[in-house]
């Protein structure tokens, strides 16, 4: 168990002795009163006061620009993230396990998610180094020199999603820090005590006040933040409703920069000359990994009704085969769910499918025990469903068949959403015909695989309600930071 008692605010570990939040695991242990979910931990539940002494902190570190880490050297930035790289990687064993305990994560998962996050790291300081060459040229135009720079925009609030919260969160706060802006930091609700063993880290590393932790209840702490008009950016993996909530309360929003990863609701089409075998393989990878809690999962899957019976066999025959069981036990496809309310939201999801015309077609699909939870392949799935839009973000497949793809393109132009969308066809004028409508619909279309985010060079972004800005190792320097230009008038005497 990990018992945190201290936050960091100001470059300093404070000891804190008020309330605090029990954090339990997905995992579950048998009690007298049956299966439980386990206590692994607590953590700070701060008050409006700790949040507040944050901001005041990370507002000061910045002091408009002229604070020792916005005005500090690239050359000398990288110094530092290169130092808690090492630093964070003498943590890995910890926080592999407490990713495992907290979120129900897979062992093999569970590193994947560290390992990418420090390659991540990496590849962001390659990219920096390249502005920052770039940076230092002139360009002559019309007379006048200029070098044209990336400098900070000042304090940033990030909020990372439990689903990837060392991945997703760091893909954000390394480059917020790296591009010389200040951070307040809070660590997802179901993933808090996993960035525990890194705190130390930060602290080492960076100068104070360039990073301090903000932990408890969002809506109690992060409201007064926003209105306080001092966050100048606004980075959230998360929920759509949330961040629209978040962005009207800032008294400027015009001045606010939101850079978000939202809601998904991504589509397999699977038309008549598609791989049966090879679409089937790569939903179950789309929308099963994780359990299907990415917001890059497959969420509704569209089949031509010539081969739909077909591969709804396919598929629940292979759904069947997934070895359901604790994050730490080799090969385990599908692991307990961290979301306390998720089983009975999914539970409704299936009652609402089966009571207006679907059926579960897989074995025990959407059986529950405590945090487990089944997937359940739902056939034939239809526009009154719940399935149809809602975001289940859970191990659901609802699959539905359909005759003219134009139904498929009518579906994603009436969506709230717009991600990504994986294409399965053999033929290639076919697929040729519908990347130009899909692409106007989507960020991303993949073809003949599932949806994804990686590799981490691509842009990560989405239409509508999916997202605001763009991440990636590039596109998220740029986004946390803004052009400026040194200009100079070439004179006769400036000229060599
Ligand atoms: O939840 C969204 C993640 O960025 C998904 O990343 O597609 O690599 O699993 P992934």
């Amino acid at each position: 168990e990990i018992h945190q008692r201290e936050y960091l605010c100001n470059g300093e570990m404070k000891p804190w002795n008020g309330k605090v939040q029990e954090v339990y695991s997905p995992v579950c242990i048998r009690t007298e009163n049956g299966l439980q979910r386990k206590l692994i931990g607590t953590y700070p539940v701060c008050t409006e006061k700790e949040a507040f002494e944050a901001l005041d902190t990370a507002v000061a570190a910045y002091d408009n620009g002229r604070g020792q880490w916005p005005t500090m050297s690239v050359a000398d930035r990288i110094k530092c993230i290169e130092k808690f790289i090492g630093k964070m990687r003498e943590q890995k064993d910890i926080v592999v396990k407490l990713i495992m305990w907290e979120i129900g994560k897979s062992y093999s998962d569970s590193v994947k998610e560290f390992d990418r996050t420090v390659e991540y790291i990496y590849a962001t300081i390659d990219a920096l180094k390249d502005i920052d060459r770039d940076s230092s040229r002139f360009t002559i135009e019309q007379g006048i020199a200029a070098q044209i720079r990336r400098s900070p925009l000042g304090v940033v609030l990030c909020m990372g999603p439990f689903n990837y919260p060392l991945n997703e969160t760091f893909t954000t706060l390394i480059p917020a820090i790296i591009m010389g802006n200040t951070l307040l930091f809070k660590p997802p609700k179901h993933g808090t005590l996993l960035h525990y063993p890194l705190l130390k880290a930060f602290q080492e590393c960076f100068p104070k006040g360039v990073v301090n932790t903000i932990y408890g209840r969002g809506n109690v702490i992060v409201p007064g933040l926003m209105q306080s008009g001092k966050i100048n950016v606004l980075t959230l993996i998360g929920s759509s409703k949330v961040a629209n909530e978040l962005k009207k309360l800032h008294p400027k929003v015009n001045r606010l920069r939101a850079i978000l990863g939202l809601d998904a609701k991504n589509a397999a089409i699977i038309t008549s000359n598609a791989d049966v075998k090879l679409a089937v393989q790569e939903t179950v990878l789309g929308s099963l990994s994780f359990n299907g809690q990415r917001c890059t999962a497959l969420k509704i899957v569209f089949v031509h009704r010539s081969i739909a019976d077909d591969f709804v066999k396919q598929l629940s025959a292979e759904v069947n085969k997934l070895k359901y069981g604790m994050p730490w036990e080799a090969g385990v496809a599908l692991t307990p769910l961290p979301e306390p309310n998720k089983p009975a939201y999914l539970k409704e999801c299936i009652d609402d499918a089966v009571a207006n015309g679907a059926k579960v077609m897989n074995e025990n699909g959407g059986a529950t025990v405590e945090s487990f939870v089944y997937p359940a392949v739902l056939y034939p799935v239809n526009n009154k469903m719940k399935l149809y839009r809602e975001e289940q973000f859970g191990p659901l497949i609802p699959v539905i068949p359909f005759d003219h793809v134009e139904e498929t393109i009518e579906y994603l132009i009436e969506s709230t959403h717009g991600q990504q969308v994986s294409i399965f066809s053999n033929n290639d004028k076919e697929l040729a015909s519908l990347i130009d409508p899909l692409v106007n619909q989507v960020s991303r279309v993949n073809i003949n695989c599932q949806c994804q985010r990686g590799p981490d060079v691509f842009p990560f972004t989405g239409r509508k309600d999916s997202a605001e800005g763009t991440l990636s190792v590039v596109d998220a320097l740029r986004s946390f930071s803004i052009r400026s230009l040194v200009a100079a008038k070439l004179t006769e005497s400036n000229k060599q």
